[in-house]
């Protein structure tokens, strides 16, 4: 591949990627300086996986744990959440091709990533307010997650 060609194909992945132009992403787990993580596009995902918690980002977890999360669904965190063949593997390409590159791989769940952890080190009581009852709930603190936004208001 000439100079010219190398050049070219890293602008088109940049571009195609926008998230993951920083180094700064990978160190925060897919999310970038201003608390920002690309919020899903994919209508499948938003419809099969917003029911019953927000559809999250999919760049807050790696793609070993996306693959994992897709194939428990029918154990989902005491839920059925079983899909038909094909919906599931394409909401199991939009996931992993838009993960983060690199994070906690012995957990599913995005509240138990190490910059997570880090970034939500609040009093232990927090959690049982009403109003917020779960560390998924991102919502409850971050009005504006739907849109991607998790910094600080
Ligand atoms: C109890 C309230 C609460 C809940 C629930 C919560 N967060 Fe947060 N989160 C915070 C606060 C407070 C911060 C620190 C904000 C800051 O310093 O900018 C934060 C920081 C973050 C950041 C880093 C923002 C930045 O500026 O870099 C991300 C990303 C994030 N939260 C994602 C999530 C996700 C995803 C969920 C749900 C799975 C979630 N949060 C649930 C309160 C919460
Ligand atoms: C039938 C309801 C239901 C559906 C549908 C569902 N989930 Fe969940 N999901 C849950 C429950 C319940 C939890 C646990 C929430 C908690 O701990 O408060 C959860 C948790 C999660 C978590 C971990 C949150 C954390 O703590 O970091 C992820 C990631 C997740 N779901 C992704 C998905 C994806 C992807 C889909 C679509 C393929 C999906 N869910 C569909 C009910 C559902």
């Amino acid at each position: 591949m000439s100079l010219r060609h190398a050049f070219a194909a890293a602008a088109l992945i940049a571009a195609a990627a926008p998230l993951f132009a920083s180094p700064s992403l990978a160190d925060r787990g897919g999310h970038d300086r201003d608390g920002a993580a690309r919020p899903v596009t994919h209508a499948a995902t938003l419809k099969e996986c917003g029911q019953c918690h927000m559809a999250f980002p999919a760049a807050l977890l790696p793609a070993a744990g996306w693959d994992r999360l897709m194939d428990t669904l029918p154990r989902h965190f005491g839920e059925d959440a079983s899909l038909p063949a094909e919906v599931a593997a394409d909401i199991r390409a939009y996931l992993t091709a838009n993960a983060a590159r690199r994070g906690d791989t012995d957990t599913i769940r995005i509240t138990e990533q190490r910059w997570w952890l880090r970034e939500h080190d609040f009093r232990p009581q927090i959690w049982e307010r009403p109003h917020i009852r779960s560390k998924a709930n991102c919502e409850a603190c971050h009005d504006r997650a739907g849109q991607g936004v998790f910094e600080d208001e």
